[in-house]
């Protein structure tokens, strides 16, 4: 069987299902990753520019590369991959879509349950006095933004240093211990706590389905299958197998 036909009948076998999504799911919607040789790490070291120490030593700085981020994913739109994960949500097989994203395709695409596990971009916090924007009222042609107590904002992402948020922890963790499958998609599973997900739901029995560019750590360790491709090809060819398996026509 091909690598397509045995991720639709792993999906289709299982009851609960859940997808980790990282960068490699919104590539094709123009969004850099971050790793890799066009990755935005390539650019710009992310100790000085990802580190919430380094934020809070130098926001100007950080700020030229977010305001830049911020212009390219306020425009993108979700692609193939996206809209498949939304599809498999409405199909009832895919219960959760945990996200290191912070560019809210998924919500876009019209995925309902999501956790943000590395925050989102589409808020951001004053420093100073805690008061809340969205991003979609911020002029980002002059970085750093300000709030009206004259305070620097920082996006509601989880910076390196900092903690995941407690909830997406939580949620993240306890659907990993009871998923009967996982698909990992576009991540190169190097940011932990988020790579022991499929860790901690393939030790509780989940298989593993991995959609990638490249082979990553997961690859032959922990993944059951691996997909190898544009998850804008791979993620639809994978949902029309299971509507084959589930309802018997071709699409
Ligand atoms: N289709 C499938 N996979 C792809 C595609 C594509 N079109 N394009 C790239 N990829 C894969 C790459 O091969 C790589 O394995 O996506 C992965 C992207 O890896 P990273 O850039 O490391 O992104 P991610 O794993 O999400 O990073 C984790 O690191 O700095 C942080 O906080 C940031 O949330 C991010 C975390």
């Amino acid at each position: 069987m091909d690598q397509i036909s045995k991720a639709a009948e792993i999906i289709v076998s299982a009851n609960t299902v859940i997808a980790l999504t990282g960068a490699g799911i919104s590539v094709e919607s123009g969004i850099p990753a971050f790793r890799g040789s066009q990755g935005l790490w390539e650019k710009y070291d992310p100790m000085e520019y990802a580190h919430i120490e380094s934020f809070r030593r130098n926001p100007q700085k950080v700020w030229g590369m977010l305001a830049e981020l911020y212009k390219i994913v306020m425009k993108a739109q979700p692609n193939p991959a996206h809209y498949a994960l939304a599809e498999l949500e409405k199909l009832g097989k895919c219960q959760a879509v945990i996200t290191q994203n912070v560019d809210a395709l998924h919500q876009k695409a019209g995925n309902e349950r999501i956790i943000e596990f590395h925050g989102t971009g589409e808020t951001l916090t004053c420093m100073a006095c805690g008061k809340k924007y969205e991003a979609k009222n911020i002029d980002f042609d002059n970085p750093p933004p300000l709030c009206t107590c004259g305070g620097i904002l920082k996006p509601d992402i989880v910076f390196f240093g900092e903690p995941i948020p407690s909830d997406a922890l939580h949620q993240s963790f306890l659907l990993a211990e009871s998923a009967d499958a996982v698909i990992v998609v576009g991540t190169s599973a190097q940011v932990y706590p988020a790579a022991s997900i499929p860790e901690t739901a393939k030790s509780r029995g989940a298989k593993v389905i991995e959609v990638n560019l490249e082979p990553t750590p997961l690859t032959g360790r922990i993944s059951d299958v691996f997909c190898q491709g544009k998850a804008s090809q791979i993620l639809p060819a994978i949902v029309n197998k299971v509507k084959e398996k589930l309802f018997g026509a071709k699409y």
